[in-house]
This record gives C-alpha cells, sequence and structure tokens, in this order.
C-alpha cells in the first residue's frame, strides 16, 4: 500500500484536510488535482460553450469538445461502435434510455431489471410501465447474495423488450453476469442496457466487447468532476432514439409541423454545457490509466482482505453477502443491536466517512430484509493509516 499512501497527495481534499477518513467511494470520489486543473485551464483559456458561436474561441471549444469525447470514448474501447452522448450524470442518462425507446413499447411487454438496481434505474422503468401498460420483471436475489437468473427461464420470450441492470450493486458489490443477460437479451431480441456507474472506479469496462446497445455512468465515481456522465450508445440507435430534453443545439429546424432533429449526439444534448468538465472526466480518464486498474485492483483487494478479515473477527457486526462475484471497494454491514444511522453519526465525530440507510436502493434492502446498513467503500487515497483508523473504530463500537 506504499504507492498508494503517495497516490492520497494526488488529491488536494487529503492535504487540506490530513486526517480525513473518507469510506464513501462508492457515493461519490475526490479528483487529484490534475483532474481539478484540467476544468480550470479550460476555464482560464477558452471558457465558452460548443455550438452557439462561429469565431476562432468557439473553435477551439468545439475542438476541445471532440478530443475529450474521443480520449473518454477511447478509454471504454467505445469509439468504433458507440456515440457516447454527454448527461449531467447517470440518473439522466437513464431517463434518457427509458424515454427514447418509449414509444417502442407497448402493453404486456417486459421489462427485465434486477433488485441490485439503484433508483435511477428503476424509477424511469416504472414510468414507462406506468404509461405503456408494461410489465416490470426484477431479477431476484438468493440467500448468498447472487441474483436468481432461474426467472429468465419461464418468460414469454417474444415479449421482452428491454434488459436493463447495474453491473456492479452498490449496496453489496456483487457483480452480476453480465454474458449471461446479454446473450438472454440477443437471444429474446430485446434492448441490453448496462449501469457501470460502480464499476468504473475499479474496473476497465471493454464496451464493444461487453456487447450492451448501450452504457451509463457518472464521471463522479471514477475521480472525474461532478455534473458530468454519459451514455454511451450502439451507433444504429442514436436515430431512433426520441430526445429527453428539448431545447437549443438539438435541432436542425423548428419549421413545418414536426422539429427535424440535429443528426449526430447533438440531438440528446440540449442545452448550454460545461465543456470543462468534459476535459476533466477525460483527464481523470487518463489519471487511472496511468496508475492502472491492476493497481487499483490490487489495492482494493488488500483492503478488501484486511477489513473482511477484522469484521468476520467481530461479535456483534454481520458481513452482509455479495455473492460469488464481488467487486473488492466495498463492504456492508449490520450490527445486530445498533442502528446503521447511529453508527454514521459515532463514527463521523471521529471523522471517519461512511454511508448509512437504504443507498437508494430499497429493493435490494427489501430482498435482503433490511431497512438500513452501513457501508463502507474505499479507493485511490485510502491507505494503510486509514483502514487502521476505521478498523479500530469498529472494534470500539463492537465492544460497546
Ligand atoms: C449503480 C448506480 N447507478 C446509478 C447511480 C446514480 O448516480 P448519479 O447520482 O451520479 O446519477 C448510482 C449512485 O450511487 C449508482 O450507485
Amino acid at each position: 500500500m506504499d504507492t498508494i499512501k503517495t497516490i492520497r497527495s494526488d488529491f488536494p481534499i487529503y492535504s487540506n484536510s490530513k486526517k480525513m477518513c473518507y469510506f464513501d467511494y462508492a457515493a461519490t470520489t475526490f479528483m487529484p488535482a490534475c483532474v481539478i486543473e484540467a476544468w480550470n485551464d479550460y476555464h482560464r483559456t477558452i471558457g465558452i460553450s460548443v455550438n452557439r458561436s462561429k469565431g476562432k474561441l468557439a473553435n477551439k471549444a468545439g475542438e476541445a469538445l471532440r478530443l475529450s469525447r474521443s480520449k473518454i470514448s477511447g478509454f471504454f474501447d467505445a469509439d468504433r461502435a458507440y456515440d457516447l452522448v454527454f448527461t449531467k450524470n447517470a440518473t439522466e442518462a437513464l431517463n434518457m434510455i427509458a424515454s427514447g425507446i418509449i414509444s417502442e413499447i407497448g402493453v404486456g411487454d417486459i421489462i427485465i431489471t434486477s433488485v441490485l438496481e439503484h433508483h435511477s434505474a428503476i424509477l424511469p422503468w416504472m414510468r414507462v410501465v406506468e404509461e405503456k401498460g408494461a410489465i416490470l420483471v426484477q431479477i431476484p436475489l438468493k440467500d448468498d447474495g447472487n441474483l436468481d437468473y432461474s426467472i429468465l427461464e419461464g418468460m414469454g420470450k417474444h415479449r421482452v423488450k428491454v434488459v436493463c441492470c447495474t453491473y456492479v450493486s452498490n449496496v453489496t458489490g456483487h457483480q452480476v453476469n453480465v454474458e449471461l443477460l446479454r446473450d438472454f437479451a440477443r437471444e429474446t431480441g430485446a434492448y441490453f442496457f448496462l449501469d457501470v456507474s460502480q464499476a468504473v472506479s475499479s474496473k476497465r469496462i471493454h464496451m464493444e466487447t461487453l456487447g450492451a446497445d448501450g452504457y451509463v455512468m457518472s464521471a463522479h465515481k471514477m475521480y472525474g468532476p461532478k455534473n458530468i456522465g454519459g451514455l454511451f450508445l450502439k451507433k444504429s440507435l442514436l436515430p431512433r432514439f426520441k430526445p429527453l430534453i428539448l431545447g437549443g443545439g438539438m435541432v436542425w429546424s423548428t419549421f413545418g409541423e414536426k422539429p427535424i432533429w440535429a443528426d449526430g449526439v447533438e440531438k440528446l444534448e440540449a442545452g448550454t454545457f460545461d465543456v470543462g468538465l468534459t476535459i476533466a472526466w477525460a483527464r481523470a480518464c487518463q489519471y487511472i490509466e496511468g496508475i492502472t486498474y491492476e493497481q487499483i485492483k490490487d489495492n482494493n483487494k488488500s483492503i478488501h482482505e484486511l477489513l473482511s478479515n477484522r469484521l468476520n473477527a467481530m461479535k456483534n457486526f454481520s458481513m452482509i453477502s455479495s455473492g460469488s462475484n464481488q467487486c473488492e471497494n466495498l463492504i456492508s454491514i449490520i450490527h445486530n443491536r445498533l442502528h446503521a444511522h447511529d453508527i454514521e453519526q459515532w463514527l463521523d465525530e471521529r471523522g471517519i466517512v461512511v454511508r448509512s440507510g437504504h443507498m437508494c436502493s430499497q429493493s435490494t434492502m427489501n430482498a435482503m430484509g433490511l431497512t438500513s446498513l452501513i457501508r463502507i467503500s474505499w479507493g485511490l487515497g485510502v491507505d494503510a493509516q486509514r483502514v487502521d483508523q476505521l478498523v479500530d473504530a469498529f472494534v470500539e463500537i463492537d465492544n460497546l
């Protein structure tokens, strides 16, 4: 973990708050200085948005946007087969998917998700179900923390229109069987969308190889800035997608009875947005590339081992099962007497940040018969000292 100690100094927030003991990476990650600087530089030197004016500055902004789009796409192996539509975050991208294909869904059509979804991946489909009379099926959870895919076997295959699942659960860290879901979607002729929000900080995503029709994510979960994310959409789908947001920059003509949308990704990118954020996100990709996912994985694994060994030895805490295929950057636990919120507050008073509650995934909690838990999640910048501090605090709680 020595190199990781050096990496901590890349993050200005840790230099400004030396004692900060942050274990809520699954909610959001901090930005290293190079990412903050990338945003800053853009606003010091160019500062405007795109697709409005035609001058030299506008050309520079357009070129900067083109470059960051291409760098981010390349990072995810998406440049050949997918269009990257910039969104505010994963939530907006998920809403964009649901509204993009809503006109293709009819009464009795089946939309498949799982009980491991974040609310942002369920609510847009609930609206489609309400408006179109479709049926929402959530793949259930087994006691061992794995999904029970056998539910797919009895499905009326010709009625399945969409399979939209998370890659990694934000509650348990379980990693779903993407290949199985993709093959099922292909067999049924359904759309297959993957929410990779919880995977991107610790796992390389090869979009073309995974073969989904679309992917969503937020940059702020991979050391990038807040307020920018993406929908990576198979190129053939863009013309079929109905825009979610209507406004400037996304329309070719408003004459006549029907508007004619712009041809490219602009069709889904209405309104003025911050090009600086896209550059900062591209810089975050480069930052991860420099550190490598291999090193991130090794570090996550060693923290996971250490924490799970120590937590397993405690009398009053139980770890939530993450199934046989887990991302090793997250552990959720419950205490047999104390409420998760009280524990979070107690830790907060000691400078330790974890997350308590339902993690915006009530269906996951419901499937486990819980209303609240404590989630500990980590990534770059967490060193051995912070892990010890966290474990010591849990030992203290365990002995209460
Ligand atoms: C799996 C998953 N999907 C989607 C989201 C929504 O992300 P955002 O709030 O950045 O849109 C989250 C947030 O925690 C998440 O964990």
